[in-house]
């Protein structure tokens, strides 16, 4: 039962070793618990001062071909803090300043990255590109999102955050709410929810409905999943209540953008509807799903839990490229 957080096995990090991150379906439950150990094992010691060298003399590839903030970031600070370096690619689909934009493929971006980096970090507005590049890189390759596939990183430091904001997650009901379709934070998290048989509730505008294969592959697992109309419904009965933003970006035809971006807001009226003690979730960025009101509920957990980020980022690197020696060997972290 995952009431606290265990640091794995010798055997189970050395599993880890040269894996690819590429989805939460990949992860049993108990390597999904593999990595909250270690990312706990991490954040005790950062508070404690520590100072890690785990990931001394390495390289980390951030290659990101679409807006980042917290994800790259975390992702740069876990390699610092781990006490490795980081090279670092920044676009967007507007901004290209890569060879990208020359036509080279994502095949032959990794091809070349791979002969500098000891770990490479991608995210893509199309959503594959992590697999195509862990086809070509001889190092681990962890999805930092793929257009509307996968987020694998946010949906374990999602993880992370429910059991310290809520303990153990064993049957929680977690409500799900606005863009369910393209929204793939939502994608990943569901598949580790499955394994502590939580309730889904699921509110979104009917054009942006979490996809069917998603939905059928919970009802497969045991997972009972409620679909509500209105927010205030679906918070009523929930434990977590995970808000996510309308993906703007995915939308072929603006108007449409238009047409559903305001139906499923939070503001401070919603708090009243809520269950005692529910936590509310977003891996952001918000632009207005959650009013600023809000923010001053304690249960409002968004912020803690982007900087549990760090914690989650730090042990995949690690874990990766079989460099959590900190916990083996003592003088590492001095
Ligand atoms: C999410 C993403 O990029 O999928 N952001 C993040 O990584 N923290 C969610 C979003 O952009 O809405």
């Amino acid at each position: 039962m995952l009431t606290d957080f265990t640091f794995p096995s010798e055997e189970m990090i050395a599993s880890f070793v040269g894996k690819n991150i590429l989805g939460a379906p990949q992860f049993s439950k108990e390597e999904l618990e593999a990595v909250l150990g270690v990312a706990a094992f991490y954040e005790k010691a950062l508070k404690e001062g520590k100072r890690l060298w785990d990931m001394d003399g390495k390289v980390m590839a951030a290659l990101f071909f679409e807006p980042s903030t917290r994800t790259r970031l975390s992702f740069e600070t876990a390699m610092h803090r781990l006490g490795g370096r980081v090279i670092t690619l920044a676009e967007s689909p507007e901004n290209q300043i890569s060879s990208t934009s020359k036509g080279e493929t994502v095949h032959d971006t990794i091809k070349m990255v791979d002969n500098y980096a000891d770990v490479i970090v991608i995210r893509s507005p199309r959503t594959g590109d992590a697999e195509i590049a862990a086809n070509a890189a001889s190092h681990p390759v962890v999805n930092a999102g793929d257009g509307f596939g996968q987020h694998p990183s946010q949906a374990l430091l999602d993880m992370y955050t429910i059991v310290k904001e809520k303990g153990n997650p064993e049957g929680l009901t977690v409500a799900m709410i606005g863009d369910l379709k393209y929204g793939r934070t939502v994608h990943s998290l569901v598949d580790f929810l499955k394994y502590y048989k939580c309730r889904l509730v699921m509110a979104s505008p009917d054009e942006l409905k979490m996809p069917e294969s998603i939905v059928q592959k919970m009802l497969d697992n045991g997972v009972e999943v409620k679909f509500c109309a209105t927010i205030d419904e679906a918070v009523a009965e929930a434990d977590i209540i995970y808000m996510t933003r309308v993906q703007k970006e995915r939308f072929a035809d603006l108007a449409e953008y238009d047409a559903v971006k305001d139906m499923f807001l939070m503001n401070g009226e919603t708090l009243q509807h809520f269950k005692p003690g529910a936590v509310i979730m977003h891996a952001l960025p918000r632009v207005n799903e959650i009013s600023l009101d809000v923010d001053d509920y304690p249960g409002a957990a968004y912020f803690r839990q982007a900087g549990n980020g760090l914690f989650v980022r730090m042990a995949l690197l690690a874990l990766t490229t079989g460099n959590v020696r900190g916990a083996f060997k003592p003088e590492w972290a001095l």
